[in-house]
């Protein structure tokens, strides 16, 4: 069972953003999770290339982009100028999503598709050959701080079983709501990465949180 965590700056103080990445530098956390927002996508807007350029300079873990933007395919080569790792598109926001997640391989990045709350599950099975990561979204996306959705469990077990009977290699990630206290039942339901954002920025001992919620 995989156990990696990934840190969400979205809850960050982006006063001392470099403070912030060198906090997940020296901490057990494994990557640096990207939320890019468009505002169209997501009733909100995040941050932009220049930040991750200032992100890319400071981080010492891989960057885990996960893009809530319509049009992702118009971007894909600039994320890889960027340095990004992994490059996970919305399954809602692709027409191409084969296309889009090939493209995102071809060009060096391991590509991922988020699903949110309300996609089935099993709509990603014909993309599982070219997607080395499903992101489960488990609040609807735009904002860190929200409330855990409990039917993602149920989501988690049956991707697990998809991923099984498929013979698909793919991780899963879940993002939202996560935190030390159902990280264990997360991770033991089948996900192999969590993302956590405010449960970390909002704590008193930061780094301690974040081995808390991988132990
Ligand atoms: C929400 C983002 C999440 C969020 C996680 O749209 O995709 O990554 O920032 O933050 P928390 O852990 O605060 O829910
Ligand atoms: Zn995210």
């Amino acid at each position: 069972m995989n156990k990696f965590l990934s840190i969400s700056l979205l809850s960050a103080n982006f006063g001392q953003l470099n403070h912030e990445v060198e906090l997940i530098n020296k901490s057990a956390a494994d990557w640096i999770h990207l939320d890019v927002m468009d505002g169209v996508f997501v009733p909100n807007i995040s941050f932009g290339i220049p930040v991750i350029e200032a992100i890319g300079a400071a981080a010492k873990k891989p960057l885990d982009a996960h893009l809530m933007i319509v049009n992702p395919e118009h971007y894909l080569e600039t994320f890889a100028s960027l340095g990004i790792n992994w490059l996970t598109v919305h399954y809602e926001a692709c027409t191409h999503l084969h296309r889009t997640l090939q493209k995102i391989q071809s060009l060096g990045m391991k590509p991922g598709v988020a699903l949110n709350p309300h996609t089935p599950v099993n709509s990603v099975i014909d993309v599982l050959t070219v997607a080395d990561m499903v992101l489960v979204m488990s609040v609807n996306p735009g904002f860190g701080g929200q409330q855990f959705i409990e039917h993602s469990y149920r989501r988690i077990s049956e991707l697990k079983e998809l991923l099984i009977r498929e013979n698909a290699s793919a991780l899963i990630q879940v993002d939202g709501g996560v935190n030390a206290h159902n990280a264990p039942a997360l991770y033991a339901a089948g996900a192999d990465v969590l993302v956590a954002g405010n449960a970390v920025f909002s704590a008193t001992q930061p780094l301690e949180a974040i081995t808390q919620t991988k132990k």
